[in-house]
């Protein structure tokens, strides 16, 4: 069972922060299909302590997202304490620190990965951000810079010095950003050293990933982002193979569902016509199937998903998804 602080969750596998994707619809659609926490996308210190309204939207949610984290950027110490307290008010279980987003812009502001490179920095942010939160802390990192300065062991160590609750990898340095092949040894020695639990993240699309992960390096979570586009049964997958040694491929039928349910949300949440174009990005990823996907190889997927993404309004989509889904049964 993994813990963080006080709160255990229900199951090991969890949902990274996406930004552009993990909103509230997204968020309690993957907590109810069994990601042990959900996270809000990187939110800008400094933005919340201005009280900027786009950055408190982000932390809108409901009680069906639970346990919920709010994850900050920043590299400035008291925008970052008084953004904790902030988004505790708002109704944070967990507050996550970014020490791995390698955008251009982020890093050339001193955040995200580019804390990396400057580890007695990242120790005084997290001291000063640990005595202010009442709540348990994660911090979510990546290897390191580039290939030559990988210093994962060393934050591990700030983590663990500094009494943070969970640590999550993305099992790449900054210089890398999402180039294929993630270092299952990195995450190996990083667990061997830390009293905290580490949770492995980086290019887990299937069950078969997950188990490999968790055996290769011992960690006691498994984090997907890009995986669960399109493929929210993904965490229940990954619990039913490490639990039963076996998991459930969704039907069609789960496919279309879940598509619907998604799009209504997403409806309801943004309004006409917002909430039927956000879902388009949504929309590609379920219609193309993963690896683990009835619909992979579908035909008339991409005819489907050149209809689907210039479709206006929430019940054409609708019909547009059921008529799509009654071809493919046939
Ligand atoms: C579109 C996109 C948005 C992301 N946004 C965030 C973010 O807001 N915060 C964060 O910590 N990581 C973010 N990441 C990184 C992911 O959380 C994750 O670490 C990375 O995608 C590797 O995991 P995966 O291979 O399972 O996708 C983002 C990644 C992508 C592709």
């Amino acid at each position: 069972m993994l813990k963080i602080g006080t709160i255990l969750l229900k199951h090991h596998a969890v949902m990274a922060p996406l930004a552009g994707y993990t909103d509230s619809p997204f968020r309690r659609l993957v907590c109810g299909m069994g990601s042990g926490l959900v996270s809000t996308e990187l939110i800008s210190a400094e933005a919340l302590v201005h009280n900027n309204q786009k950055t408190m939207m982000l932390m809108a949610h409901t009680t069906q997202e639970k346990p919920f984290a709010v994850q900050l950027l920043g590299n400035n110490t008291d925008a970052l304490v008084r953004a904790s307290q902030i988004a505790i008010g708002s109704g944070a279980d967990i507050i996550d620190l970014n020490l791995g987003c390698p955008a251009r812009n982020v890093v050339a502001n001193g955040s995200g990965a580019a804390l990396l490179r400057t580890p007695e920095r990242i120790r005084e942010i997290i001291r000063e951000m640990r005595a202010a939160i009442p709540v348990p802390f994660t911090v979510k990192t990546r290897l390191g810079w580039d290939e030559t300065s990988k210093n994962i062991l060393q934050i591990v160590d700030i983590a663990n010095e500094q009494g943070v609750d969970a640590l999550a990898i993305h099992l790449r340095t900054r210089q890398q950003w999402f180039k294929k092949g993630i270092d299952l040894q990195s995450l190996a020695d990083a667990v061997k050293l830390s009293k905290i639990p580490i949770i492995g993240n980086g290019d887990i699309l299937t069950p078969d990933d997950a188990r490999t992960m968790l055996e290769a390096s011992g960690c006691a979570g498994v984090m997907i982002g890009r995986g669960a586009i399109g493929n929210p049964w993904i965490f229940q997958m990954i619990v039913d193979s490490q639990q039963k040694g076996e998991y459930r491929v969704p039907s069609l039928q789960d496919v279309r569902d879940v598509m619907i349910k998604h799009v209504r949300m997403m409806h309801e949440f943004y309004g006409e016509p917002k909430g039927v174009k956000l879902f388009r990005k949504h929309l590609v990823h379920y219609s193309r199937g993963g690896p683990v996907s009835p619909l992979t190889g579908a035909r008339y997927s991409a005819d489907f998903r050149a209809k689907a993404v210039t479709t206006e309004g929430l019940e054409p989509l609708v019909e547009l998804i059921n008529a799509y889904f009654d071809h493919l049964g046939k």
